[in-house]
């Protein structure tokens, strides 16, 4: 099966109403722990690349071993996406690359750092779903900023200073154009989320669903919703890590998500954690190992183990089989004609 757009694999979640999980790759390792739980779960698959994962492992090799895995599972449809795009340039060379789909992260500007204007956001937005549609290539925003620095994303604080306000998502949408929406609703990247376990109150749900209402043909996508398991979090501090008590995103905060228009979930600190955990369990206990296979075989397995998880708890678990791929020449033809078009002035006119 080809290389599918996001947008298909999406377009397929909404009618299903199921989630997709994208989950972040940058060796081999990872790459081979998602389609292994793939195709334990029978699940479709978005497989994403932030700009450091691009630079750590140099876009032709990441490239080739996500081509690998494409070739290796021809009965999974699989989208390569861009997370977090930082500039046009950014998405431009995704796309050149091979990518499907891509993410212009306008809420901040270049540096990754500093919020940016609603003007900003519009306008580099608009020129990549341009770019990219013409292309056949999808196009995730976001608008509203999410916490979390340790990563390098967001703005800092505890992600609840830039929820996103509806009536600017509206007019985002309606002026990019794009596929799917990031939208912030209290969620930041990383491990530390919240100091204790987040209630209904603490996540803006009720925003998420106003959103969902007034932008039904919008895929929301919800960033930093690693649940940052108890269980991950004890086996790294067992064997000799010091990770602080914190709390990530319920699975049932998601899964009301889910049942609300969001179509795509970011995973990327539990898949980390478990790593971590794994490979400091086969350091603690038998030190004397140095073969980088006796540590990276239990640590592949682990990550397969939470990405099946997740693929259960989003729905998308025996969906691979659903649908027949369309080819990216056809979607850039449904962009052209405006089939595509998920704009709300023209959701009347579908
Ligand atoms: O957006 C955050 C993802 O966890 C990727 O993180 O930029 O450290 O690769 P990264
Ligand atoms: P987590 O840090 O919660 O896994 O979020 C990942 C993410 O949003 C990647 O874009
Ligand atoms: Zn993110």
């Amino acid at each position: 099966m080809p290389i599918v757009s996001m947008r298909q694999l999406l377009d397929e979640a909404a009618k299903g109403g199921y989630g997709v999980g994208a989950f972040n790759v940058n060796d081999m390792e990872q790459i081979q722990a998602i389609m292994a739980a793939a195709v334990e779960t029978k699940s479709p698959v978005i497989m994403q690349a932030s700009r450091g994962a691009r630079s750590f492992a140099q876009d032709r090799y990441l490239f080739h071993l996500m081509l690998a895995a494409n070739e290796l599972n021809p009965g999974i449809p699989m989208a390569f996406h861009q997370d977090h795009g930082n500039s046009f340039e950014t998405c431009k060379s995704a796309i050149e690359l091979g990518f499907t789909s891509v993410m212009m992260d306008g809420s901040l500007r270049e540096d990754g750092k500093t919020p940016s204007t609603f003007e900003e956001n519009v306008e580099v937005t608009r020129r990549v779903v341009e770019f990219a549609h013409s292309r056949g290539i999808t196009v995730e925003g976001e608008i509203g900023v999410l916490g979390g620095v340790e990563d390098g994303h967001g703005a800092g604080g505890s992600g609840l200073e830039h929820v996103t306000d509806p009536d600017q998502a509206v007019e985002f949408a309606e002026r990019t154009g794009v596929d799917a929406l990031a939208i912030a609703i209290g969620t930041s990247h990383g491990a530390y989320k919240f100091n204790k376990k987040p209630d209904g109150s603490v996540l803006k749900m009720n925003i998420l669903i106003e959103i969902h209402k007034r932008l039904p043909h919008t895929h929301l996508v919800m960033h930093g919703s690693s649940s940052v398991p108890k269980d991950l979090q004890a086996i790294v501090n067992q064997y000799g890590g010091k990770l602080k008590e914190t709390w990530g995103v319920p699975i049932e905060e998601i899964q009301l998500g889910i049942r609300n228009g969001v179509r795509k979930i970011n995973v990327d600190t539990d898949n980390r954690l478990a790593i971590t955990g794994a490979i400091r369990k086969v350091f603690w206990e038998t030190p004397e190992k140095f073969d980088p296979r006796d540590y990276l075989k239990p640590a592949r397995e682990a990550m397969a183990k939470v990405v099946a998880e997740r693929m259960r708890e989003f729905g998308q678990a025996g969906h691979a089989g659903d649908y027949a791929p369309i080819p990216i020449a056809e979607m850039a033809k449904g962009y052209e004609s405006g089939a595509l078009d998920t704009r709300p002035s023209l959701a009347g006119a579908r």
